[in-house]
């Protein structure tokens, strides 16, 4: 078996981040959202993977994730010249998929099950596709399935206007080689790309096994801000260890769960987890508060903050206000005007969003 993430794509639902980096490197408790699915196919025993990649971001995805060493995996880089669509990315990758059945995991996706229980599944059931769904409250939003009462995939509809049930495709697919068939057969859809949607609906077409497993777990599509809150939030919870390899002064105090990377220098802070601070952090006169994440490099003085994540190297100084569900940028830069007539001095990026009281 071999592996397929998917990691093209233009991230705009998650402008202005975006705008200058991968959406798949955004962090989620301080690790990028692409590495997950990585990890979970390694840690089923999925070790030759195939990362597809765009023109645009692929070299910082490449430079980012490396090798694959680190995770114990052999990565090959695939070229997607352009964004048409998720089977358009299998397409893409048949020289390296070959004949051989493959997990295809989307890049901005996470979910809570370990792989192996449907790698078995698919095996022993000898299907040409296993889909994962899960209940949602916004199924226009998503792929849509309709299933029998034995989980055989009776019909997908891809964002359909009037859903037929509230199950949709999770970003995590398992196929055998008879869907390149199925995709050779298929046409644009009105956005104008291949679907995998429509393809699987093909093999269903023609009479092949597909099934599909409901998810109990979390599902964690992180296209959006809140999206990315809540799967820090989530990881937080799940994943945030106690240890300790910075260095504090008397006054700090530290309560639960609280991770602080090496060379990270807290001074008069009360942390309050669960909270992850990367490496070489400067923090002085703060209050961290529950599910916060903070990248390596940022410093933050005379800042309460809670439910946020702050990206490497951004700084944030004496703000009064308690900074809550935000999303700050890399190397950006949020501090108090220093002197009168009090005033906001802005200089922000495009589809930047700010809420002052
Ligand atoms: C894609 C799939 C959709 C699936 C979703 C999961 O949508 O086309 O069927 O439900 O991923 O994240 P997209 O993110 O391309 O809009």
């Amino acid at each position: 078996m071999r592996g397929l993430i998917l990691s093209g794509g233009k991230g705009t639902r998650l402008r202005p981040l975006t705008y200058t980096g991968a959406k798949q490197l955004v962090p989620v408790a301080n690790k990028p959202v692409l590495w997950y699915g990585l990890e979970a196919m390694v840690k089923a025993g999925v070790t030759e993977i195939g990362i597809v990649i765009s023109p645009e971001t692929g070299d910082e995805i490449q430079q980012v994730t490396g090798t694959g060493d680190r995770f114990g995996a052999e990565l090959t880089y695939i070229r997607q010249d352009h964004p048409s669509g998720l089977a358009h990315a299998v397409k893409s990758s048949q020289d390296f998929l070959e004949n051989s059945p493959f997990v295809m995991y989307l890049g901005d996706n996470l979910i809570c099950d370990d792989l192996d229980r449907f790698i078995e599944q698919f095996k022993a059931e000898s299907l040409d596709a296993l889909i994962l769904l899960r209940q949602v409250k916004n199924p226009r939003a998503f792929g849509v399935a309709e299933v029998d009462e034995q989980g055989k995939v009776l019909r997908l509809v891809e964002k359909p206007q009037n859903p037929p049930s509230n199950l949709a495709l999770v970003g995590v697919y398992f196929f055998s080689p008879q869907i390149h068939e199925s995709i050779a057969q298929i046409q644009p859809s009105a956005r104008g790309e291949l679907e995998i949607t429509d393809a699987i609906q093909h093999l269903i077409d023609g009479q092949h096994a597909v099934q599909a497993e409901e998810l109990k777990g979390w599902w964690l599509d992180t296209g959006k801000k809140d999206d990315m809150l809540e799967a820090n939030r989530i990881l937080l919870d799940e994943r945030c260890e106690l240890s300790f390899q910075g260095t504090k002064d008397d006054q700090t105090h530290l309560v639960g769960r609280v991770e602080v990377g090496k060379d990270s220098q807290l001074t008069r802070c009360s942390v309050r987890g669960p909270v992850m601070i990367g490496r070489n952090c400067i923090l002085e006169d703060c209050f961290i508060g529950p599910y916060s994440s903070i990248a390596d490099g940022a410093v933050l003085r005379g800042v309460d903050i809670e439910h946020s994540v702050i990206l490497e190297g951004a700084i944030v100084e004496g703000i009064d206000s308690r900074i809550v569900d935000s999303l700050i940028g890399r190397r950006a830069k949020l501090s108090r005007a220093p002197s009168q007539p009090k005033a906001y001095r802005f200089l922000l990026g495009d589809d930047s969003h700010i809420e002052i009281p």
